[in-house]
């Protein structure tokens, strides 16, 4: 065995170990992401063999060998506007319902955040709502992103994107009002944008209570990598933490239905939400 090889004990022992750190379910199959994914982390930590590495993650003693291993078995694919119904939404209807109750302020959580673009897409969004209804909402907009991976909080909070990133899911014209041009190819959100956003490290399996009370939580494309009984666990947790008639955002292919029953299917002009009942 060379190595890089992973032996059917290894790869059950792994299996484990991811789920029981941060709900990710791997398929039977997956040797190959996971020796892709880890053989970089061989050098760094000075083990011999994959075998070797996943043998002492039982150990107390090596949080920093188990955050790394986490953060690099995250996949944290996202894009500007991504659906864009979500951010259609809330610029032409699910705004007006919650300024018309006059808060103070509008508080909203994208989740498994990755590199920030979910939570910058709201926040300009919101700059897009306040254009065109000037006056109705005089309250703050605060949008809490969090992620259990710190290396793409690091890009979040640096709030600046390299042209791949840009390319994906943004106008001209939104790159022309949001960004302020880096000259290195790179391009920076604007303070207007970024100061609405903090970013914060977050496992979605621990304690989320200390966050606070949200109008909307933003949740997609992440409980698809969980079991049923996580995605009923963190569905349950999430509606505790909405205010009344608060709206839950799910990824396409993500529904509460068969793991949670405290919420209910809104159709609107332009795509699917859920509602706390
Ligand atoms: C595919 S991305 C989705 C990003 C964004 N919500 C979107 O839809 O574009 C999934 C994100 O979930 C994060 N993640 C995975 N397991 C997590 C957990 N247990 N707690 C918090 N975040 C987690 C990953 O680090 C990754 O950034």
């Amino acid at each position: 065995m060379n190595q890089h090889t992973l032996s059917k004990n290894d790869y059950e022992n792994f299996r484990a170990f991811l789920e029981n750190a941060c709900g990710i379910v791997l398929g039977e199959n997956k040797h190959y992401l996971v020796t892709s994914r880890l053989t970089r982390l061989l050098d760094e930590f000075n083990y011999p063999s994959l075998g070797n590495m996943i043998d002492k993650l039982g150990q107390a003693n090596n949080s920093a060998l188990k955050d790394k291993i986490i953060d690099a078995m995250t996949t944290n694919e996202t894009s500007w506007f991504r659906d864009k119904y979500p951010f259609e939404m809330l610029k032409n209807e699910i705004f007006n319902e919650l300024a018309a109750k006059k808060p103070p302020r509008i508080r909203i959580w994208s989740a498994a955040s990755s590199s920030g673009q979910e939570a910058y897409s709201i926040s300009m969004t919101f700059s897009e709502y306040q254009m065109k209804n000037p006056g109705k909402f005089s309250g703050q907009l605060e949008i809490v992103g969090t992620d259990i991976s710190p290396t793409v909080l690091k890009l979040a909070r640096e709030a600046k994107y390299d042209e791949l990133s840009l390319s994906r899911g943004l106008s001209p014209e939104r790159l022309q009002r949001f960004f302020i041009d880096q000259g290195d190819g790179g391009q920076k959100v604007k303070p207007e944008v970024a100061s609405r956003c903090r970013f914060t490290e977050l496992n979605l399996l621990n304690n989320y209570s200390l966050l606070g009370k949200f109008d909307i939580i933003f949740c997609r494309n992440v409980l698809i990598y969980f079991s049923a009984d996580i995605k009923k666990d963190i569905l349950t947790r999430m509606a505790k933490l909405l205010n009344k008639g608060g709206y839950l955002f799910l990824g396409g292919s993500e529904s509460p239905t068969g793991y949670c029953d405290l919420f209910e299917m809104v159709k609107l002009n332009s795509g699917v939400v859920y509602r706390l009942k």
